[in-house]
């Protein structure tokens, strides 16, 4: 099969951390004989200076014809980039994992949870005003939405260690009453799984004193927004965390980390956005029961632990001196020296 893969570069670090995950994605079609077509797309900043707007109808449209994309971080204009693209591709679930590597320094060792947020509702709704006098944003939290992201949540969760954290407000929030009460809902048809509920405030303190204790979070947009980048924080950094817009149909990728705009580039990290890129291949693996893109998605993880493990090519956030083209120069090197494959047809 042929993958057309939509590519959004975006703005600051987004085109070098994206063109070093091409580079490796590169190795791995090669490796596996299965032909992926980049598509690279316009959207973000620059964007918007040339053409007046952050998002064109032309990108919107490439995304939904290719197979997946693939998304750098996007600078001023993030906003009328990456939630228009969550709402009108109804990308309901954001998936974010935090898990220790080999090598990084960070508070706790042995954590491995997942983020999962819901990434179409919320206080992202777009429901808002603001005069010189007041202001407000509507939270709007619909039980379809709540159930359908507490359904993923538990899905993932059976594939993990079977523990789901429901994140919430709801001793002060209405809304969060119904998210709390639809996930619970969900939870019944899960007996397998153990349930424990968290409000935010406690949630945001325990990721930092026992993050170990987390499997599977599941939590509002807002919410889930904040408590992913406690979770880089607390596995050693923004650098490292990928993840991944997600819906019936249609899956983006992209670091959980911003454009960055005040770094030199070309020493920026790109394991967040390759460690994207293996998400997309076990999304699409998935979605189109392509074995080969399983195993391909397995080789890239090995590779990045290796390189973390052996500390070659560690870009300047983790104590090295490589640029973000040497890091992926050598994960290109050892995925080339990969057993080759048996492909599976
Ligand atoms: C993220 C970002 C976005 C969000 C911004 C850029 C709109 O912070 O993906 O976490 O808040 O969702
Ligand atoms: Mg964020």
């Amino acid at each position: 099969m042929k993958y057309s893969i939509a590519v959004i570069p975006g703005d600051g670090v987004g085109p070098v951390v994206v063109e070093a995950a091409l580079k490796v994605l590169g190795a791995l079609s090669k490796l596996f004989s299965v032909e992926i077509d980049f598509k690279v797309l316009e959207a973000g900043d620059r964007t918007k200076k040339q053409s007046g707007t952050a998002l064109p109808n032309l990108t919107l449209n490439e995304v939904r014809a290719s197979h997946a994309c693939l998304k750098g971080p996007v600078g001023e204009t993030a906003r009328e980039v990456i939630l228009p693209l969550r709402q009108k591709l109804d990308l309901y679930a954001n998936i974010r994992p935090a898990k220790s590597l080999p090598n990084i320094s960070s508070a706790v060792e042995g954590v491995d949870l997942v983020v999962i947020r819901e990434n179409t509702e919320g206080l992202y709704k777009g429901i808002e005003e603001k005069t010189s006098d007041y202001s407000f944003s509507v939270r709007v939290i619909t039980k379809r939405c709540s159930s359908r992201i507490a359904k993923v949540a538990y899905e993932t969760a059976l594939q993990r260690r079977r523990k789901v954290t429901i994140v919430h407000k709801a001793n002060v929030l209405r809304s969060c009453e119904l998210f709390r009460d639809s996930c619970l809902e969900v939870a019944r048809g899960f007996p397998q799984v153990e349930t424990e509920e968290m409000y935010v405030d406690n949630a945001a303190y325990q990721l930092v004193k026992d993050p170990t204790r987390f499997d599977v979070i599941v939590t509002t947009n807002l919410f889930g927004d904040i408590l992913s980048d406690e979770a880089a924080g607390v596995v050693g950094g923004l650098g490292l965390c990928p993840s991944a817009n997600i819906g019936g149909q249609y899956g983006i990728f992209e670091p959980v980390h911003g454009s960055a705009p005040n770094i030199d580039a070309s020493k920026a990290n790109p394991i967040a956005t390759i460690l994207s890129a293996k998400m997309m291949l076990e999304w699409l693996s998935k979605q189109y029961r392509d074995l080969n893109l399983g195993e391909a998605s397995k080789i890239l993880e090995s590779s990045v632990l290796n390189l973390l493990t052996k500390g070659d090519a560690l870009t300047f956030d983790l104590g090295g001196k490589a640029a973000a083209t040497d890091m992926a120069e050598t994960l290109v090197r050892s995925i080339g020296g990969s057993k080759k494959p048996y492909h599976i047809k």
